[in-house]
């Protein structure tokens, strides 16, 4: 049974980004606002069942019910190739408060794909059915199981059969990043065969791939006849953008006042990186793994604006330096 994601009912989530989307920052962005729930990280299962300990730190929300503090659910992603190890993962993960499991079925490292994870596992779509399946039965019925996919690993019309197999698996929806995994990263992405899945199979299917504006939501929409999205890179390079979509999907708990109050922050920075600074203190995660991550997100933001006057913050090594930069 899904609770979360039905026809009808548009929703936006945040992506799972390695690195990227960790324990602060799904702090920050769902306290922003706009997200219906987010997806952890990535959490490799390999040759041991990772302890209760392990998991905690890779989401620390299990002890918050699995929500961020703002009350926005975390689903928990896995990745790998053995279906029992999967299943005993999720089970232990819902055990400890996940409200949902995620499959990566995407992840284009190298080191993760010899490994027999993410993305590979696409070649096969039979052991896509699989792992589905078992995980599927190791949680309660009431507990989301999805996967998440690119097109194919070459050519993206193995989109097709992947998605059979992911149905058959019995999974609860279907994300679709709209790039094979030789594309990497590499334009163009194919909305168009997210809208052929949606249209001519029986799953929910949530739409994935370099959605960086309103201009680019709509045009996704238009294109894969959508009601559900997953925004990754854009939900940092505009923290705008989730809520200017939900106010688009009609989905918005805020008012327009408040839209405009948070569209200030389209310059305003530094707020925005205070707080991201003061949630990752709890963690202690280190000042310069931080200043890193501001680096990281002011490249993201560099994509769809000029933002030379950022210039000074990447030669910088410290907080201090970024404040002064500032
Ligand atoms: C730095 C980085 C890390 C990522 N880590 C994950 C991950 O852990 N799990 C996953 O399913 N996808 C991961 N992705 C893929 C994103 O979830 C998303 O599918 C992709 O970035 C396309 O969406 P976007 O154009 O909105 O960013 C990652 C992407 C990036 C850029």
């Amino acid at each position: 049974m899904n609770h979360y994601l039905k026809k009808g009912e548009p929703a936006l989530i945040l992506a799972p980004m390695e690195g990227v989307t960790d324990f602060p920052m799904r702090a920050l962005l769902t306290e922003l606002g706009g997200f219906s729930f987010c997806i952890s990280e990535f959490i490799r299962v390999t040759q041991e069942i990772l302890p209760e300990k392990v998991l905690h730190r890779f989401i620390p929300e299990l002890k918050n019910g699995g929500k961020t503090d703002s009350g926005c659910p975390v689903f928990a992603q896995i990745l790998g190739g053995n279906p029992w190890r999967m299943a005993e993962t999720a089970r232990s993960l819902v055990s400890q408060g996940a409200l949902g499991i995620d499959i990566n079925f995407g992840c284009p490292a190298p080191i993760v794909n010899r490994n027999d994870g993410g993305a590979v596992i696409l070649k096969e779509p039979h052991r896509i059915k699989e792992i589905i399946k078992s995980v599927r039965s190791s949680v309660p019925s009431d507990i989301p199981v999805s996967a998440k996919v690119r097109l194919g690993w070459e050519n993206p019309t193995e989109i097709y059969r992947i998605s059979e197999a992911v149905i058959e698996g019995g999974a609860s929806w279907l994300t679709i990043h709209a790039r094979t995994r030789s594309q990497g990263y590499a334009k163009p992405v194919h909305w168009e065969l997210i809208g052929e899945i949606r249209k001519n199979f029986p799953i929910p299917v949530i739409a994935n791939g370099d959605i960086w504006s309103l201009e680019d939501f709509r045009k996704c929409r238009e294109v894969t006849g959508c009601e559900h999205f997953m925004l990754g890179r854009g939900a940092l390079g505009e923290p705008t953008l989730a809520l200017q979509i939900c106010r688009e999907l009609g989905i918005s708990s805020k008012t327009t006042a408040q839209l405009e109050e948070y569209a200030d922050f389209r310059e305003r920075w530094v707020p925005l990186f205070k707080r991201f600074v003061e949630l990752g203190e709890p963690q202690a995660i280190s000042p310069h793994y931080t200043v890193r991550r501001i680096k990281q997100w002011l490249n993201l933001a560099s994509r769809t604006r000029d933002i030379t006057w950022a210039e000074p913050i990447k030669r910088a090594t410290n907080l201090a330096e970024i404040w002064e930069a500032f």
